[in-house]
């Protein structure tokens, strides 16, 4: 059972396989306390944990009120009554009244986990999980919430959510909606983060927790390249492999908050949810307000365990459709090879080298609608141009298909160019403010997707396209962040709610087109990692994880990425050279090496390659056939870091039945070395013997990782090897 209560301690019990989360109901007036997160213990009563005692409960001691409230470590926090920590509800009536605190009313404990309306979250049936549904009021108001858990029986993962319900008989405004708290002692913690910028995309932030609040956010209406809705609270002792991690992951890909307060005597309050600046909901009587989900994840054995626990969360339970536990096509994809500057013919040109060389598709990028010769127009105008490609999509596609290449093509659906038909005909469609000049960024305005009538007309022409010929693989950009957001659809009092709307629009109309084209892979895009998040992964299951497609800079993005993203779900292709984007010139074997973990291909032109470059395609392909299926689905472990070592950076997969481990190596700067580098494998079964590629030694698993490996030397800077572990019959 992963869920109980016990009725005696009014102390609801959370287990996963390794932790264990405790709820209690305190004090005759029911407040929801948080007694414990952690590493899973049997049944007990662990309500001491709350202290009551020593902040007397009002019951006993009226007269401290607000000291127990501002003290009590608590499920989910209100606002103005007393506990002035962050709050996670915030309402206020037609009268202006700014309070609320919730008591417990009811509960519910079910098999499985309810879908969220509209919103991406994570699946499960009863075999899975089961759910705790915590349906709490704040008796003054008659206001309804209902705070959901679900436990999943064998990944160390806890999804909230929560759902507002407008019971008072008056309408209400929601200035702030956080979908997760967890109140807890400082444990001498660090604070992991994922930061950084376009084409340097979640580079790792690891610092000592300090007083007062901090954290992540964005305000950007996108997830954004700059912060990632994730943050782990570690303690300062931790390691890949030893030490408590708590971490938090929303699953949106809008405006977030995760926030951790320190405060008093090293008390902390970690809560995540949707950004309360810029958000506000007019929620009228008899309505409901669902608050998207955030996934907890407890590890007792360092960065390694949260990193699998998130992984195979994503990989089983949130990523859909066809291509959820199928190999992703290799590809190629014209971008870096052509910009704007093709036609048919440069495209068949690269299709013949593609389809000689054993790749499975070619996806045609930005370029091939409207007038688009340069990103300064047609964004909007979803029909071919048929003076680059004559004969339509259908023609390119009829062609490519005979060589024996599957088709992809790239569309930006939330943008339009002020120099497009389609703005010429709808201006109002673009987001602007009244009477002020609309910001533009990459030349282009963002339509205003929360209106349904927008979405529809976008779609229409979308749906045209895609069903005039056989594409089969969708890269869905968006590449630039929200301004000027106003909606003259919504009321003037409803403006706050357009943030989120606009994300509710992009989600709806993403399930439409899965719908509409169910055997359909579809890649999300964001000028690269802008909108890398598991909100979009509920519709994509891949992600492009960076512009930047230098061998060496992916090394430490998908690193980063990695830390929380399963593999599987990240875009890596072997580029052009020197990169496009820093200048930087690597081996085509190295470039191979870096991308081969991920969802593989090719963006540069296949045209221009030398002979040995040409020859050494089949062997990549042949590298992925093989060992992606490892990638995809085994456990993943970061050895060396270059981002740490500043030398190389070796990543580890390592296949569920533990027959196989490979063991991806590149050596970034060189330097004198008496001795060859020294790393401990992981992951292996102790007792088997395992055959090196590379030496043809063969150890016990227990040698490999105990003992470790020797690295090959390497001579030379960009140099890598691609090491293959296979466990050997006894
Ligand atoms: C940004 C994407 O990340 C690139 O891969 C490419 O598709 C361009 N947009 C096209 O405009």
């Amino acid at each position: 059972m992963a869920i109980s209560y016990n009725e005696q301690e009014r102390v609801f019990k959370l287990d996963t396989p390794h932790s264990t989360y405790l709820i209690g109901i305190v004090d005759t007036e029911g407040f929801l306390g948080h007694v414990y997160y952690g590493r899973r213990i049997p049944d007990d009563n662990m309500t001491y944990l709350l202290r009551l005692g020593e902040s007397r409960v009002p019951s006993i001691k009226n007269r401290e009120r607000l000291s127990f409230y501002d003290a009590l470590p608590t499920e989910y926090p209100g606002h103005g009554i007393g506990d002035l920590r962050q709050s996670c509800l915030s309402v206020e009536t037609p009268e202006g009244y700014r309070a609320c605190g919730l008591t417990y009313r009811d509960h519910k404990i079910y098999g499985g986990k309810p879908k969220l309306e509209g919103l991406p979250a994570t699946y499960g049936g009863e075999e899975d999980c089961e759910t705790l549904e915590l349906i709490a009021q704040d008796r003054t108001l008659g206001l309804t919430v209902r705070l959901y858990y679900t436990a999943f029986k064998k990944i160390d993962a806890i999804c909230r959510s929560v759902r507002v319900e407008n019971t008072t008989g008056k309408p209400l405004r929601l200035d702030c909606v956080l979908s997760a708290c967890l109140d807890m002692d400082n444990q001498d913690f660090d604070l992991i983060t994922l930061h950084g910028n376009w084409a340097l995309e979640r580079m790792i932030s690891r610092k000592r927790l300090g007083w007062g609040k901090q954290g992540v956010s964005s305000l950007r209406g996108i997830s954004s390249h700059q912060e990632q809705p994730f943050m782990a609270l570690v303690e300062s002792t931790a390691t890949q492999t030893q030490g408590q991690v708590y971490a938090m992951n929303f699953v949106y890909s809008g405006n977030f908050l995760g926030q951790v307060e320190m405060h008093q005597q090293g008390q902390l309050r970690m809560v995540m949810g949707i950004n309360p600046v810029d958000f506000s909901w007019k929620l009228v009587e008899g309505e409901s307000f669902q608050a998207p989900e955030v996934v907890m994840v407890y590890s007792s054995c360092g960065l390694d365990g949260m990193t699998h626990a998130f992984h195979d969360l994503y990989r089983n339970h949130l990523v859909r459709g066809p291509y959820k536990d199928k190999p992703r096509p290799s590809l190629v994809n014209n971008w870096e090879a052509t910009y704007f500057d093709f036609n048919t013919e440069k495209i068949l040109e690269i299709g013949r080298e593609a389809a000689a060389a054993g790749i499975e598709m070619l996806v045609l990028d930005d370029g091939w609608f409207g007038k688009r010769n340069s990103d300064s127009s047609s964004l909007g105008d979803w029909f071919v141009n048929e003076e680059k490609l004559p004969g339509g999509l259908k023609r390119l596609t009829d062609e490519l298909n005979k060589m024996g290449l599957r088709f992809g093509l790239w569309i930006e659906p939330e943008m339009v160019s002020p120099d497009s038909e389609l703005y010429r005909a709808h201006p109002d469609y673009a987001l602007q403010i009244p009477g002020r000049e609309p910001t533009q960024s990459r030349e282009q305005l963002v339509l205003d997707i929360s209106r349904k009538e927008v979405r529809d007309h976008v779609y229409g022409m979308l749906h045209a396209v895609l069903s005039s010929a056989h594409v089969e693989y969708i890269k869905w950009d968006m590449n630039r962040a929200l301004a000027d957001v106003y909606s003259p659809a919504l009321a003037p009092d409803a403006q706050g709610e357009l943030y989120h709307r606009y994300v509710l629009g992009v989600y709806e109309m993403q399930e439409r087109l899965l719908t509409d084209f169910p055997d359909l892979l579809l890649e999300n895009c964001s000028s690269g990692g802008g909108r890398f998040d598991p909100g979009m992964l509920y519709y994509s299951p891949q992600i492009w994880t960076s512009d930047n497609t230098d061998a060496i800079d992916r090394l430490k993005i998908q690193e980063g990425t990695a830390l929380v993203y399963p593999l599987s779900t990240m875009g890596a292709h072997v580029a052009a050279c020197p990169s496009h984007t820093n200048y930087r010139s690597t081996p085509f074997e190295t470039r191979g090496h870096a991308a081969l973990p991920g969802c593989f291909g090719y963006e540069l032109d296949l045209t221009q390659l030398t002979p040995q470059e040409k020859a050494m395609i089949p062997v990549q392909l042949e590298e992925y056939r093989k060992y992606g299926p490892v990638f995809r689905t085994g456990d993943y472990y970061r050895l060396a870091s270059f981002s740490e070592n500043h030398e190389y950076d070796v990543l580890m997969a390592v296949s569920k039945d533990k027959t196989i481990a490979v063991i991806d190596y590149v050596q970034v700067m060189t330097r004198y070395r008496l001795k060859s580098a020294h790393i401990r494998l992981a992951g292996l079964d102790e007792n088997r013997y395992y055959r090196c590629s590379e030496t043809g030694e063969v150890h016990s698993g227990a040698g490999w990782m105990f003992g470790g490996m020797l690295l090959p030397k390497l001579k030379g800077d960009f140099l890598s090897r691609l090491i293959v572990l296979e466990a050997v019959e006894e």
